[in-house]
């Protein structure tokens, strides 16, 4: 049987790690949405923009857990940014981190429910659920892609012509 001490460093090890991954998200749909931003679509710069707020608030909710259990916040970024400029390498690489996400988080879940850490198990469950609704955003955006080729970029650098000519600013 694990001991409480044995059981907190594990779960702080844990959380740690799901911070270098969310830190990572960040800076890379960070980074995309940059890239989108500037070559006019708005549709997908304003998805990378929101999702990268949401994991934001997930290392949010991450390290308010590491300091409950009396551990340190480690701020260092499982990986460095990718520069990726294409939009369907973009999706790509936005589907497979989602699905990765939820799969270390559905494992790591099962290891603090085993360790007895309940609370930092229902949190990593929390975060799977919006893994996966971020997968199936980033998904939907590469069927798209797949299906309207690029007629689908191009209607959403029209979209933000008509925003523009219409006195709006580009939705973001
Ligand atoms: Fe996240
Ligand atoms: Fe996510």
């Amino acid at each position: 049987m694990t001991t409480l001490a044995e059981s907190k460093k594990k779960s702080i090890e844990l959380l740690n790690k799901a911070i270098a991954d969310e830190l990572y998200a960040v800076h890379q749909y960070m980074y995309f949405h940059f890239h989108c931003d500037d070559q006019g679509y708005d549709l997908l710069a304003g998805l990378f923009r929101r999702t990268a707020i949401e994991e934001m608030m997930h290392i949010e909710l991450l390290a308010e857990r590491i300091l409950f259990l009396k551990g340190e916040v480690e701020m260092k970024a499982s990986e460095e940014t990718k520069k990726v400029n294409d939009v369907k390498a973009m999706l790509k690489m936005a589907v497979k981190l989602e699905e990765e996400s939820a799969h270390s988080y559905n494992l790591w879940a099962n290891e603090c429910s085993k360790n007895a850490d309940s609370v930092s198990k229902s949190l990593f469950e929390q975060l799977v659920q919006d893994e996966e609704r971020h997968f199936d955003q980033f998904d939907v955006e590469m069927d798209n892609l797949k299906k309207f080729g690029d007629n689908y970029l191009a209607l959403q650098s029209i979209e933000r012509s008509k925003n523009i000519g219409a006195g709006g600013p580009p939705q973001a």
